[in-house]
């Protein structure tokens, strides 16, 4: 796919990461839906980019707002691209976690990547061709004190990615899983 071409789902859009990666989509050309709840730190590509980039405000635990992602994306005339970024980490010993942490964790990290790409799959499979980019963690092949439930969600994501990957091996869709690293320390 040229990404010139590319209609993207970026969530996790306002992040350290995804911002990275709106920046990078909006110079190569591609229409971008940058998912996110808070827009302030998408405003400088919103104004740099303001034919392409556009902020869904969407809390991506909410079924609601997932559709309001699928709206969006029905409105600029489909997807061929979503992208996987949202994720949170509470760096704390099992112990010290509060359950809504641990809900929280697995709501964000696991259950809405799945769920948003079951709602976008339909879009995604009438494109030419599309892909599934779900952003893990090398947490999520390595069990690490202190990260239990994060671990947890990233291998999850993990998995999920591998079983889609083979679900939807006679389609047009290919599902990518991209397992960033913590920064060296400098
Ligand atoms: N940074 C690293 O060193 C590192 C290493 C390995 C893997 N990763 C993974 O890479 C991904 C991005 O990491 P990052 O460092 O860029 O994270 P970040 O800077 O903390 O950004 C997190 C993103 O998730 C969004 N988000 C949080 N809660 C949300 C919700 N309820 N609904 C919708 N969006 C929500 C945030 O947007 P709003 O708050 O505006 O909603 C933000 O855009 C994550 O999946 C993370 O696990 C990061």
């Amino acid at each position: 796919m040229r990404l010139s071409d590319a209609r993207v789902v970026l969530t996790g859009a306002s992040g350290g990461i995804g911002l990275a990666i709106a920046a990078q989509l909006c110079a190569s050309g591609a229409r971008v839906l940058a998912v996110a709840r808070h827009g302030a730190a998408l405003g400088a590509l919103l104004a740099r980019y303001p034919q392409q980039l556009c902020w869904v405000n969407a809390d991506l635990t909410f079924l609601a707002d997932r559709r309001k992602v699928l709206a969006a994306a029905e409105a600029i005339g489909g997807v061929n691209l979503l992208i996987n970024t949202a994720g949170i980490n509470h760096f704390a010993m099992l112990e010290q976690l509060d359950d809504s942490d641990i809900n929280g964790m697995l709501a964000l990290n696991i259950a809405a990547p799945i769920c948003l790409t079951k709602l976008l799959l339909p879009l995604l499979k009438q494109a030419p061709g599309a892909m599934v980019v779900n952003v893990g963690s090398t947490y999520g092949s390595i069990g690490y004190p202190g990260y239990a439930t994060y671990c947890a969600s990233k291998f999850a994501l993990r998995g999920f990615s591998e079983a889609l990957r083979r679900e939807l091996a006679d389609t047009r869709v290919g599902v990518l899983y991209v397992a960033p690293r913590a920064p060296a320390p400098a």
